[in-house]
C-alpha cells in the first residue's frame, strides 16, 4: 500500500501533534490544519502546516482543491468538560457545527475516509466496569454530547454518503513522545499527570485530591492512563484498516489497568524524586469512583498492542517534557 497524504486537523494541539509526527516518521504526506486557539505552532515537526479555522469554508475548499487527500484525522474540539457546562454554545459550535463544516468539505471534494476523536465521555456514568463498546452511551455533560452527536452523524453519513470512519474514544491521553521534544501543553491545565508534574517542579503550590471516600482500594478515583504514542499507534491502525476498505468501527482506547490517583501522586515522586504536596479536597459533582475501558475489540480487530502500559513510564515520558519546561 503505498503511504497516505492524511490531513490532521488539530495537529498543533496536544495528540495531534504526537500524530504528525508519527506520520511524518512513516513517510506519509502530512498536512496540518490548525487555528491555534490552543495548540501551538512549534509543536508541528513535520509536513505542511495551515493557519486556519473549520469553520471556514472557503479555508476548507481552497485546502481540499490544492491537495489530495486520503483520509482526515479530526483531533480539534475544544476539550474541557467544566467550560462545556458553563458555556455549551461554544462546545455545540466548535465541536459539532465546525465539525459538519469539515464533514461536508470532505463531501464535496470526494474524501470519504476519517479517524474521529471521541472520548470515554460519551458513556456517562459507568454501569459497570471496564466499559466496552456495547456499553450505553448517556453523556452528563455538553462536551460528552458533542462528541456522541458527531458519533451518531458519522453512522448517518455512512449509510447515506459511504463516509467511512473509526471513532476512537480515548479515556485519558498522557504521557509524551519519548524524545522529550512534545508533550502536554494545555492552558488550562485539567488532567491529572501533568498538574502532578508541576507540582513537582514547582510550577504549582500543590495538587488537589478530590474525594478520599470512594469504594476503591485507597478511596481515591480510578482512572485508565493510556499514553500518547500508544493512541497514535491506533490512529495509525484505524487508518489502514479504512484505507484498505474496512468498514466504520468505534473503539474504546485505554490502558485496561486504572491507577488511582494516589497511585499517580505515588508514582510521581518516585520518577522525579521530588516532594509534591497534596491539598485534600471535596468530591467533585459528576466524577465516577472507576473509569477504565475495555479496550480487547481494538486488540482483536485493528491488531492494537499498547508498548508503554505502564504507569512508571507514561510519567516518565511527560517528566521528561515537564522538566525541560
Ligand atoms: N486529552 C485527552 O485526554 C482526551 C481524551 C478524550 C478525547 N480527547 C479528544 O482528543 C482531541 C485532541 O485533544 P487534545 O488533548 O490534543 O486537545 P488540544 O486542545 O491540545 O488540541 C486541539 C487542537 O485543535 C485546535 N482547534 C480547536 N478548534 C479548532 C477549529 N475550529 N479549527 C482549527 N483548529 C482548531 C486547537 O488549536 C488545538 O491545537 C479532542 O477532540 C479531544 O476532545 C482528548
Amino acid at each position: 500500500m503505498a503511504l497516505p497524504n492524511i490531513l490532521v486537523v488539530g495537529g498543533a494541539g496536544y495528540i495531534g501533534s504526537h500524530m504528525v509526527k508519527r506520520l511524518g516518521e512513516l513517510g506519509c504526506g502530512v498536512t496540518t490544519l490548525d487555528n491555534l486557539s490552543s495548540g501551538h505552532r512549534d509543536a508541528v515537526l513535520a509536513g505542511e502546516f495551515v493557519h486556519g479555522d473549520i469553520a471556514d469554508r472557503q479555508l476548507l475548499d481552497a485546502l481540499f482543491r490544492r491537495r489530495h487527500f486520503d483520509a482526515v484525522m479530526h483531533f480539534a474540539s475544544f476539550i474541557q468538560v467544566g467550560e462545556s457546562m458553563q458555556q455549551p454554545a461554544r462546545y455545540y459550535q466548535n465541536n459539532v457545527v465546525n465539525t459538519l463544516n469539515l464533514l461536508d468539505a470532505m463531501r464535496t471534494f470526494g474524501v470519504d475516509k476519517f479517524i474521529f476523536s471521541s472520548t470515554a465521555a460519551t458513556f456517562g456514568e459507568p454501569a459497570y466496569s471496564p466499559i466496552d463498546e456495547a456499553h450505553p452511551q448517556q453523556p452528563i455533560n455538553p462536551y460528552g454530547r458533542t462528541k456522541l452527536m458527531i458519533e451518531q452523524a458519522l453512522a448517518d453519513y455512512d449509510m447515506a454518503y459511504g463516509l467511512k470512519s473509526v471513532c476512537l474514544r480515548y479515556f485519558n491521553a498522557a504521557g509524551a513522545d519519548p524524545s522529550g521534544l512534545l508533550g502536554e501543553r494545555h492552558d488550562p491545565e485539567t488532567h491529572l499527570i501533568p498538574l502532578v508534574l508541576q507540582a513537582a517542579s514547582g510550577r504549582r503550590p500543590h495538587i488537589s485530591v478530590f474525594g478520599r471516600d470512594y469504594d476503591t482500594p485507597d478511596g481515591t478515583c480510578i482512572r485508565d492512563y493510556i499514553h500518547i504514542a500508544d493512541l497514535c499507534e491506533a490512529h495509525w491502525l484505524a487508518v489502514q484498516s479504512l484505507l484498505k476498505g474496512g468498514a466504520s468501527q468505534s473503539f474504546n482506547l485505554g490502558n485496561g489497568n486504572g491507577f488511582s490517583v494516589q497511585q499517580v501522586i505515588d508514582t510521581a515522586r518516585q520518577v522525579t524524586g521530588r516532594e509534591i504536596k497534596v491539598v485534600d479536597a471535596p468530591r467533585r459533582e459528576g466524577d465516577p469512583a472507576r473509569l477504565v475501558a475495555d479496550s480487547r475489540q481494538a486488540r482483536e480487530k485493528l491488531g492494537w498492542q499498547p508498548q508503554y502500559a505502564d504507569l512508571a513510564t507514561i510519567v516518565a515520558h511527560a517528566w521528561q517534557f515537564e522538566a525541560k519546561r
